[in-house]
């Protein structure tokens, strides 16, 4: 496949982009098309690599409403209604859920997510639903598996022997939720038990961390003290970490210094922490974000996750990455030039960083992995949450969205617009 005359995230336009065996094999202006080569007018739209999503769970994905809605809408009435729901789960509609989610995915671009399974089920149902759906989708989509204990590793009786067996069956990282264990210092404890099961195994961790308002929630630092020590640095990864928006400043100074010290990577969830977070208070309300460009500005690869998509914490989402980093720009005030340009970077390069996922990104040797968008710069994308007009996997077309455009019926004025700012 040749793609003819796109404009890159990097700004460069009248790209071309030749794709030989599943990889791509050059990128430049004007190239020559092989002899039967498809070739694909992208008329100066932006050619980015997929989007990756950090943070989901793709387990809970699609339930919404069963056996009933989150009438509050809270965390804690979503972690009930989820207990409810877990024994009515079967492999099958497991299965079927999570492969509708992908098929959204492969539609919206979204080309690699990592998923958090639930491990405190002694029948392991997601696991084995899940892993089956890796496989069934891996042609077109990576899914990478967190091995989660949501009841707590230490809190819930048999997680860490579920968590195992699920390592044990294959399940790629290791996961934790150490404020939700009985006590500071149990969660301390999981950290610590848990970062040395993932370096005895050769695994990543990716732990929901510090995920509340509480100031005084220490997680993030024990986790990246032990990604220090055990030599984990690149590879672990603080998910949520919201507790930072309400942290001392001062002790945040030095914090965010060690996390970049230590290697460790963050991801914030956009949607779901700005509705769940600061629940408790009145007014004025905590937006309970962790503290994005700072810990960017420090060094540290920042993404954005997902999180949830219409299940017992969050009513809707369309598995759409763009939407994703539009909420974390606007929560984030990160109204900057560059600023939003790493709003893209976040759901992105910087998740596929956080993935560790071989062969991303748009030079030559890379995988043929792209989407083509209705925009011409990332920041436009975000603005439009533009259309994805073509979804290429390894050199090959998995999917295509119309172009969007409103039909105008104004006499003397244009007979359709598309909302891009126009060439200058
Ligand atoms: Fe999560």
């Amino acid at each position: 496949m040749l793609i003819r005359n796109a404009t890159l995230p990097d700004g460069r336009t009248g790209v071309d982009l030749l794709a030989v065996d599943g990889r791509i094999a050059a990128v430049g202006p004007q190239l020559p098309a092989p002899a039967g080569v498809e070739v694909v007018d992208a008329a100066g739209w932006l050619l980015s690599p997929p989007f990756v999503d950090a943070h989901f769970h793709l387990d809970s994905a699609l339930t919404y409403g069963q056996p009933r809605v989150n009438r509050s809408g809270t965390l804690l009435e979503g972690i009930a209604l989820w207990g409810e729901l877990k024994p009515l789960l079967t492999e099958e509609a497991l299965v079927e859920r999570a492969l509708a989610y992908c098929d959204w995915a492969v539609g919206r671009g979204l080309l690699a997510i990592r998923s958090h399974v639930d491990v405190c089920d002694p029948r392991l149902l997601a696991v084995r639903a899940l892993l089956h759906v890796r496989e069934r989708v891996r042609p077109h989509l990576d899914l990478q598996l967190v091995a989660f204990p949501q009841d707590g590793a230490l809190r819930s009786p048999a997680a860490l022997a579920q968590l195992t067996q699920a390592l044990d069956l294959g399940v790629d990282v290791v996961g934790g939720i150490p404020h939700f264990e009985r006590t500071a210092g149990e969660g301390a404890e999981s950290v610590r038990l848990l970062c040395e099961l993932a370096a005895d195994r050769g695994l990543r961790v990716d732990m929901h961390c510090d995920e509340s308002d509480d100031p005084l929630s220490r997680h993030v630092e024990t986790l990246a003290f032990h990604a220090q020590r055990l030599g984990l640095q690149q590879r672990v990864t603080a998910s949520h970490v919201t507790a930072m928006h309400s942290m001392d400043n001062y002790y945040v100074s030095k914090l965010i210094a060690l996390i970049a010290e230590a290697g460790v990577h963050v991801v914030a969830n956009p949607l779901i922490n700005i509705t769940l977070q600061g629940r408790h208070d009145t007014y004025p309300k905590r937006r309970g974000m962790t503290r994005v460009p700072e810990l960017m500005a420090a060094g540290v690869t920042v993404g954005f996750g997902h999180d949830c998509v219409l299940d017992p914490w969050y009513p809707l989402g369309s598995a759409d990455m763009l939407e994703v980093a539009a909420m974390g720009l606007h929560v984030a005030q990160m109204t900057g030039t560059d600023a939003m340009r790493a709003c893209f970077d976040a759901v992105t390069v910087h998740n596929a960083r956080i993935l560790g996922l071989e062969g991303y990104g748009l030079e030559p040797g890379c995988r043929a992995d792209f989407v083509l968008l209705q925009a011409r710069s990332p920041v436009e994308a975000l603005r439009l949450r533009a259309a994805r007009l073509l979804v290429v996997r390894g050199g090959r077309v998995v999917a295509r969205t119309p172009a969007a455009a409103a039909q105008l019926q104004l006499p003397g004025r244009p007979a359709q617009v598309d909302f891009t700012l126009p060439p200058r």
